[in-house]
Formats: structure tokens, sequence, C-alpha cells
């Protein structure tokens, strides 16, 4: 079947962006020339990187994907009694894997006949991929694909039908910092009316030496996705950064209760940006930042909650406590 851009079951609107050439470039400065020096993670994810980062989610060491999906699997039947969703809204859906538990549990218990799932990603390719899957399956599903960022994505969405349910899984609201998640979160909650829920994954505190373990797999997934972020660079902006100066580390800092992940250069090195017609001088050991995943506590996430505008209505966690799905309704 091909998808029609627009018909009865699907709509793709795409959210005009900032150039992405012009984005990089100022990510890159904003980030590489100063001290310490840091790039946005969103870079990750090319081809190559959304398949590695695929990869990680099936290696050992990396608990959350399974963690998160049969926390889903055990509590859907329970979230989709107490919201009744007419309207799914997920940000960051990707390919919709996890979402699927919660569709086909409302399409066999058919609690409103239809109903409609908003989908947000910067993936154009993989939300079509996902709309086509899905629509063939469920036949009572009607589909919106928002192609952009989420705030500008949020605010775009108009019309829609109430009890609505937010999604926002797979512990990525982890890959922002506490201000950065406040005004996500505050967005989404300003949406909201007294019916809807916004069902949001969070990984919790542990172990070091689980976390660090999670984020530096034995299989060398990660490393390979921590690196690939360099040849994103050399062939987007045409850089001379040697993969084999490199190396990954993953390092939990405690006191801000977050895995850090870094590419720390290997030997004093040069390296040329051509398009701003400058170099960089890299020390050996200087690292750069390539990446936060927060942990969070019970505490930090009702923390977190209220001051976005929210309060938590169910919190569901498997009996390690190595993760916390919580349902949130608007204070
Ligand atoms: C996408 N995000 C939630 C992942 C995380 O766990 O922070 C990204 C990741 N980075 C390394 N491994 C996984």
């Amino acid at each position: 079947m091909d998808l029609p851009l627009s018909s009865k079951r699907f709509q793709l609107q795409e959210l005009s962006t900032q150039d992405s050439s012009e984005l990089i470039q100022k990510d890159v400065l904003e980030g590489l020339f100063k001290r310490p020096r840091s790039l946005p993670p969103k870079y990750f994810y090319d081809d190559e990187g959304s398949k590695l980062f695929d990869a990680i989610c099936k290696t050992q060491d990396y608990y959350p994907t399974r963690t998160e999906s049969a926390l889903l699997q055990k509590h859907t039947q329970e979230i989709i009694e107490i919201v009744k969703p007419s309207t799914c809204v997920e940000l960051g859906a990707g390919t919709s894997t996890k979402t699927e538990i919660l569709l086909s549990e409302h399409s066999s218990r058919s609690i409103n006949e239809d109903i409609a799932y908003i989908c947000i990603d910067v993936c154009k390719e993989v939300l079509i991929d996902a709309a086509h899957r899905l629509l063939d399956t469920y036949k009572n599903l009607q589909i919106k694909s928002i192609v952009g960022e989420y705030i500008p994505a949020i605010q775009a969405i108009e019309k829609i039908k109430s009890p609505v349910l937010y999604k926002f899984i797979g512990s990525s609201i982890g890959n922002f910092t506490e201000d950065e998640a406040i005004e996500l979160l505050w967005e989404v909650a300003n949406k909201m009316t007294s019916e809807d829920y916004f069902l949001i994954g969070m990984d919790r505190v542990k172990d070091k030496e689980v976390l660090e373990r999670a984020y530096d797999d034995s299989e060398g997934v990660t490393a390979k996705f921590n690196l690939n972020v360099l040849n994103v660079l050399n062939y987007k902006l045409g850089t001379n950064f040697d993969l084999n100066n490199f190396s990954h580390q993953s390092i939990y800092n405690d006191k801000q209760q977050q895995i850090e992940m870094y590419l720390t250069s290997q030997c004093i090195q040069e390296i040329k940006f051509p398009v701003f017609d400058k170099t960089i001088k890299l020390e050996n050991g200087e690292k750069i930042l390539t990446e936060i995943s927060r942990k969070y506590t019970k505490a930090s996430i009702k923390n977190l909650l209220e001051k976005s505008g929210l309060k938590e209505a169910m919190h569901f966690e498997p009996s390690n406590k190595y993760f916390s799905l919580v349902l949130a309704k608007r204070q």
C-alpha cells in the first residue's frame, strides 16, 4: 500500500525547521569551539546511528528498553482502563514499536470505536514506515504524523478529542537538562485538559556499575554509536576527525544523577573545520561531552512533575526498581 500524504486515515504535516546545515554549524560553533567541549546528542541519529541505537536496545547490558517494554506489557490494560483514550499523542514516536502494545490492547477492548494517533518525530521516513505498518494492522486507527521538533509540534496540534493519552517513553526525557525537561513537560501540561493523562518513561538511579555498563556495553555497540557522531560531522561539515584517535567513555556523575558520555582525544590533534575556515587543537585526554542521560529517584520525579505543572496519578515500577512509568495529570 502506498500512503497518500493525506487521506481519511492518514495525514502528514511537516513543520518548517531551520535549515539543517545552518543549524549544525551553529550547534558545532556553540559546542566544540568553547570549553568544556560538547555536542548535542541529536547528531547521533543518522542512518548508521539509528541502526546502532536499535542494536544498543537489544544488548544484554542496556536494560532500559526491555524493562520499560515489560512494564508496558504488564500495565497496559490498567492504563487503557484508566485513561480510555480517544487520542494518543506520542513525542519521539520513532518506529512506534512500544505503542503497538497499547494499540493492540485498545483495539481488542474497543473502548472507543476509533482511536486517533498523533506521532511526532524529526524523521519523516521513520514516521511514514510506522504509519504504513500500523494502518495495515489496526483498522480503527487514524494517524497524523508531524515531522518536527517537540515544542513547535505540540503547539501545532489542534482540535483533538479527549481523553488524550500523551506519551514520552523510552527514558528520552533523561537526555534533556532539568530546565529543558521542565520547558517541554510544561508545554504538554498546558495542552492537557482535566480528562487527559501523560505517560512518561524515566530511568532510575541505581548501582553505578550497572549504569556505566549500560552505556559502555561489553559488545562495544555504544562505543561505535558514540564514535559515529564524528563521522556525521566529517560528512556534514568536511571535518577530518579520525575515529581511531578517540575513545568512548561513560561516567556516572553521582552529584548530578546522570550518565555522561564522552569522546576522549587519545593524542594531541588538530581538527579542521573548512566551513568556518578554523581549526581546533585537542589535547591528549581532552573530553567532548556527547550526551547526558539523567536518572531519577521517586522524589526527583515528583519534584520534576511539580515544577512542570503536572502531578503523579499512577506510578509503575518493576521489583528491582530499575525504571518508572509514570501516569501524570495536569495540576
Ligand atoms: C535515547 N536515549 C533515551 C538513550 C539513553 O539511554 O539515554 C540514548 C543512549 N545513549 C547511549 N545509549 C543509549
